[in-house]
Formats: C-alpha cells, sequence, structure tokens
C-alpha cells in the first residue's frame, strides 16, 4: 500500500460495501419453519443481500414418517428446496438458522448437519459467520428460548458473531418478545398464534446488517496489512 493510500485510506475504503450472502438453512417436519425461513429470506433480500433457503437433510427413520401425513406431505411439498452443504456455509457471510423445539432442545436433524462442519471448524471457515436462529413449539414455555441458545452454543465453538435481535425492534413485542430469536406458538393443527412476520424479517434485515459491517470490516483490516 503507497504512503498515498495509507493517508486516505479512510476515504477509499468507506467506498466500497460488500454484498452479503444470507444462507436461510431450516429443519421442519410440518412447515412451520420453512415458513418462517420464507419470512427471513425476503427479509433479507429486502437487505440487499444475496439469499438461498436450504434444508438440512432428513434423519428420521422413513417408518416414523409414514406415521405422520402431514410430515410426509410436508417433505413431498418441499422436494425442490435445496439441500445444505458445505459450500453454502463457506459461501455465506450471514446465516439464519429456522428449526422446531424438540424436547426443549434441538432437532437432531439440525444438530447433524451441524456436526458435520468440524473440517470446515479446523480450517477456520466457522469464523466470523453472523448468525442468528428462530424457532417454533406447541407451548409458550416448553423450549423457545432454550432451543435458541442451545444453537448459540455451538455458534461460539464455531467463533460466529451471535446477532441476537434483543428489543431492536417493535415487531419482536408484537412476536412475543423473545430477544434472543423470533419463536412462535403453534396450536395441534400447526397453526401460528403469534403474529412472527415482520420479527423474521426485521431479524433477517438485522442480521445481514451486521454481516455487511463485519464483512467491511474485515476487508478494510486485510486492505491495511
Ligand atoms: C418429538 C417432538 C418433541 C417436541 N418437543 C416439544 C417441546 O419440548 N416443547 C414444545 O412446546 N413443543 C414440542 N414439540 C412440538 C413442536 O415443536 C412443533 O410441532 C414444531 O414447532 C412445529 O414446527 P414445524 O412445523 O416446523 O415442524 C415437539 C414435537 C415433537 C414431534
Amino acid at each position: 500500500m503507497s504512503i498515498f493510500q495509507k493517508l486516505f485510506k479512510k476515504e477509499t475504503t468507506q467506498m466500497s460495501s460488500s454484498k452479503v450472502n444470507l444462507a436461510v438453512i431450516y429443519y421442519s417436519s410440518n412447515g412451520t419453519n420453512f415458513q418462517l425461513a420464507q419470512w427471513a429470506a425476503e427479509g433479507g433480500l429486502q437487505a440487499g443481500a444475496d439469499v438461498k433457503i436450504l434444508k438440512v437433510p432428513e434423519t428420521a427413520p422413513q417408518s416414523v414418517i409414514d406415521g405422520s401425513p402431514s410430515w410426509k406431505a410436508h417433505l413431498e411439498a418441499t422436494k425442490h428446496i435445496p439441500t445444505v452443504s458445505l459450500a453454502d456455509l463457506e459461501w455465506a457471510d450471514a446465516i439464519i438458522f429456522s428449526m422446531p423445539t424438540r424436547f426443549g432442545n434441538l432437532p437432531a436433524q439440525m444438530k447433524q448437519f451441524i456436526d458435520t462442519t468440524g473440517g470446515l471448524w479446523a480450517q477456520g471457515k466457522t469464523v466470523n459467520k453472523v448468525v442468528s436462529a428462530m424457532t417454533s413449539a406447541q407451548n409458550p414455555n416448553a423450549g423457545q428460548e432454550q432451543t435458541i441458545l442451545q444453537l448459540y452454543t455451538s455458534m461460539y465453538h464455531w467463533g460466529a458473531i451471535v446477532a441476537a435481535p434483543g428489543f431492536t425492534d417493535p415487531s419482536v413485542f408484537v412476536a412475543g418478545g423473545n430477544p434472543y430469536g423470533t419463536s412462535v406458538t403453534v396450536d395441534q393443527n400447526g397453526a401460528m398464534k403469534e403474529d412472527v412476520r415482520a420479527a423474521a424479517e426485521h431479524q433477517a434485515k438485522r442480521t445481514v446488517s451486521v454481516a455487511r459491517s463485519v464483512k467491511n470490516g474485515l476487508e478494510q483490516d486485510k486492505e491495511v496489512k
């Protein structure tokens, strides 16, 4: 870098603003988290990101799926959604995860996918991803917050930067006030009880905005070195 570039670095670097790649990675048996993922994707697009909606592989035995007509129907209806790959993770600057609560925890399908990322992690390729998470459950007090926090535990191991929504927008209160990530309660028929669309969109916009700042900052750091 020339002395001229060093002196005027601030002016030149402020002009560059990288496009953010957002991966919305979900697991869903009955469609709720697929819907949350789609709302998050819309928010990401509104924030100017390149967006991919990706599902994690189904790992439940076929005999169990066959015993649930709604589960079977959902898998059939989402056949066209691409399955997430490790290359998608490398591509992503920002990631939003969405998955249902299972006995107060992550579904095994999502955990199984996260457990395939050891190779990327070992190469430092999970570091500085900007992430946040959403969930759903049948009860408001039976694991929504816990599920998101369990996901974030793995993200700290990744060296990722968690961009939880906090109370940064009125939509968080409308959605039920979960500052860790958008969460929704579903009834027996899978109908959502809270209106969380705006919160999911806001969470995605915020995640993209933080990712953009991180990406630009890291690129400026590289230019200084
Ligand atoms: C095995 C299993 C465990 C579940 N555990 C919980 C739970 O701990 N708390 C809760 O409120 N709902 C629980 N549920 C309900 C699911 O969270 C709910 O069906 C899910 O959020 C719907 O999301 P989906 O439509 O994306 O599949 C459980 C459902 C299943 C099948």
